[in-house]
C-alpha cells in the first residue's frame, strides 16, 4: 500500500536523478526506472485497485499528472543531451587539421624477385605453371630419375608425410617438369614458382622453406646452346648486363648433361668478398639438358625430342640483388625490414 504523498516523493527523487544525468546511457536506464514495464509507476498503478474506494480517482489523476510532468522534463533532456552532444562533436572535428597518415603495405621481396623473373620468362614467351606442395614420391623423386636406391636422394633431405613415404614435401619444383611433360603438348616453354621443402635447420643462408624458379624448354630442336643463350639472357636481365655468367659442369640425376651456373659477384665486381667466400663467383642456378628417362616416364617417348630444364632459389636470388644477409628475415615478418622493399 502507499499514501498519496509516497507519489510526491516519487516526482522528487526523479527530477533531482534527472537534472544529475550526462548522457543517454544514463537517460535510459533513468526512464526504464521510472516508466519500464517493472518500473516505478507501473507498480504504482497496480496497486490502485487495492486502494479504498474513495481515494482511487484521487490517486488515479494525482499518478498521471506526475508521470505527464516528468515525461515533460525526460524530452526536454533528451533534447539538451542531443544539441550538447553534437556541438561537442562540432568542436572535436577541426577540419583543418591534417588527417592520419594511411599505412601502404608494400610487396614481399620474395614477390617482387618473383614477379621480375615471371615478366623476363613471359617476354621470352614461357609459360607460367604451379604446381602442389604436397608431392608424391614418383613426381618428386621417381619420375626424375631418382629412384628409391639412388644415391642422389642424399641431395635433398626430404620431409615425408606418412610412413610408407609415399607422399612428401617437395624438395624442389622440378616435379612440376613432370608434370607439365605429362599434360602439354610438346613443343612447349614454362617456369613453375613455388615453396619447396628441407629438412634443414635455420640458418642464415638455409631455411626449411624457401622457393624456387624451375624452367622447362621442349622441343625437336632444342640443344645446350639454347639453354646457355636463355640463361645467359635471364641473369643478366635480372642482375644486370655487366655481370659474367660461368658455366661449369655438375650433376643432377635428370638432366645430362648438366652445369651449375655462376654469375660474377655483384658484391665486389668479382674482386672476392664475403659473400662469395672470395671466389668472385655466386652460384645462381643448376640446369641441364633433360634426361631421357625423364621424358619416358612422363610418357614423352619421341626420340627427336629434346630440351633443357633448370632450377633456382628465389630467396638467395633475393638475398643477392637486395643485398640481405639472413634469409631468417624473409619469415620474421619484421615491419621494418619489409618496408624497405617496393
Ligand atoms: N631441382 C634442382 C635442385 O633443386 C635444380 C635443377 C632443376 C637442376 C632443373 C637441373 C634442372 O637442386
Amino acid at each position: 500500500m502507499f499514501e498519496i504523498n509516497d507519489i510526491d516523493t516519487v516526482v522528487k527523487n526523479a527530477i533531482e536523478e534527472i537534472s544529475a544525468i550526462k548522457d543517454d546511457d544514463e537517460l535510459e536506464k533513468w526512464r526504464i526506472k521510472y516508466f519500464g514495464r517493472k518500473g516505478i509507476f507501473a507498480a504504482l498503478t497496480s496497486k490502485i485497485p487495492q486502494m479504498e474506494q474513495s481515494l482511487k480517482p484521487i490517486l488515479g489523476s494525482k499518478i498521471n499528472l506526475a508521470k505527464k510532468q516528468l515525461t515533460t522534463l525526460y524530452e526536454e533532456k533528451k533534447k539538451l543531451l542531443a544539441s550538447t552532444t553534437s556541438a561537442s562533436q562540432a568542436d572535436a572535428f577541426n577540419l583543418t587539421i591534417p588527417g592520419l597518415p594511411t599505412e601502404y603495405g608494400t610487396l614481399h621481396p620474395i614477390t617482387l624477385v618473383s614477379r621480375q623473373i615471371v615478366r623476363i620468362f613471359q617476354g621470352l614467351g614461357f609459360g607460367i605453371h604451379t604446381g602442389p606442395e604436397i608431392e608424391t614420391d614418383f613426381y618428386n623423386f621417381e619420375a626424375l630419375n631418382t629412384p628409391a636406391d639412388h644415391p642422389a636422394r642424399d641431395m635433398w633431405d626430404t620431409f615425408y608425410l606418412d610412413e610408407q613415404k609415399k607422399f612428401l614435401l617437395r624438395t624442389h619444383t622440378s616435379p612440376v617438369q613432370v608434370r607439365v611433360l605429362q599434360k602439354m603438348p610438346v613443343p612447349l616453354r614454362i617456369i613453375a614458382i613455388g615453396k619447396t621443402f628441407r629438412r634443414d635447420a635455420f640458418d642464415a643462408s638455409h631455411s626449411p622453406v624457401f622457393h624456387q624458379v624451375e624452367g622447362l624448354m621442349v622441343g625437336y630442336d632444342i640443344s645446350f646452346s639454347n639453354l646457355k643463350a636463355v640463361l645467359t639472357f635471364f641473369l643478366k636481365e635480372l642482375f644486370g648486363h655487366s655481370i659474367k655468367v660461368r658455366f661449369l659442369p655438375s650433376y643432377f640425376p635428370f638432366t645430362e648433361p648438366s652445369a651449375e651456373i655462376s654469375i660474377s659477384c655483384v658484391i665486389c665486381d668479382g674482386n672476392g668478398c664475403q659473400t662469395c667466400a672470395y671466389t668472385g663467383w655466386l652460384e645462381i642456378l643448376g640446369a641441364g639438358m633433360v634426361h631421357p628417362e625423364v621424358f619416358r616416364k612422363a610418357g614423352v617417348n619421341d626420340e627427336n625430342i629434346t630440351g633443357f630444364a633448370f632450377g633456382a632459389g628465389i630467396d638467395r636470388i633475393a638475398m643477392i640483388k637486395y643485398k640481405i644477409d639472413d634469409i631468417r628475415h624473409f619469415f620474421s615478418n619484421d615491419m621494418r625490414f619489409l618496408k624497405q622493399f617496393r
